[in-house]
C-alpha cells in the first residue's frame, strides 16, 4: 500500500508528529508550503483572518501526486478554531483525486471536532482523525498504533 504524509507546519509541532507517522507508516511525506508569509506577529495575525474566512491561496508546487497514494495522511494545526489555511488550500487543489485520506491536526486546545468537519468538506470523508495538543506532541505523550492501523 503506497502512503503519503502531506502536512504543514507553523512551528514545527505537527511537522514532529508528520514525521513519525511517515516513518512508522514507511510513507513518502510532502510539506505543504504556503506562497503567503505566515511567520512572525504579522503572520500569526494574518493566519487567523485567512483561516477564519476559509481563503484559498497559492501554495508551492507539490512534489507528490495525491493520486499516486492508496492513503493520504494530511495534517496541519488548528487556526482560530478552523483547519488552517495551507491545509484547507491543499485539500482544495487536490479536489476529487484522493482515494482515502485520514486527518492529523495540533492545538493548544482540543477542539478539533468543527476543523476536522471542515477539512471533510474541503476532500472527502476521512478513515480517521486524530487530533493531539501541542503539549502532548512536545512530551511525546500519544500513541499513534489505533490511528495508522
Ligand atoms: C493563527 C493561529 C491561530 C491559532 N488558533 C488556535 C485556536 O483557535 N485554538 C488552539 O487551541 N490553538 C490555536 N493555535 C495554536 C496552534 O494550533 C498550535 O500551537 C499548533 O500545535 C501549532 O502547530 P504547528 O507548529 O505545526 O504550526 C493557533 C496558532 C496560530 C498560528
Amino acid at each position: 500500500m503506497k502512503t503519503l504524509v502531506a502536512y504543514y507546519s507553523r512551528t514545527n509541532i505537527t511537522k514532529k508528529l508528520a514525521q513519525d507517522i511517515a516513518g512508522k507508516t514507511n510513507a513518502d511525506i510532502e510539506e505543504i508550503i504556503p506562497k503567503v508569509n505566515y511567520q512572525g506577529k504579522l503572520g500569526f495575525a494574518r493566519g487567523g483572518k485567512d483561516a477564519i474566512s476559509e481563503k484559498i491561496i497559492d501554495l508551492e508546487d507539490t512534489k507528490r501526486d495525491v493520486e499516486d497514494y492508496d492513503v493520504v495522511y494530511v495534517g496541519g494545526p488548528l487556526w482560530a478554531g478552523k483547519t488552517s489555511t495551507p491545509v484547507i488550500s491543499y485539500l482544495k487543489q487536490n479536489e476529487g483525486k484522493f482515494k482515502s485520506v485520514k486527518f492529523f491536526m495540533t492545538a493548544g486546545s482540543t477542539d478539533f471536532e468543527n476543523a476536522f468537519a471542515q477539512m471533510e468538506k474541503f476532500s472527502i470523508k476521512p478513515l480517521k482523525t486524530m487530533g493531539l495538543t501541542t503539549k502532548e506532541v512536545k512530551k511525546d505523550d500519544y500513541s499513534l498504533d489505533s490511528f495508522i492501523e
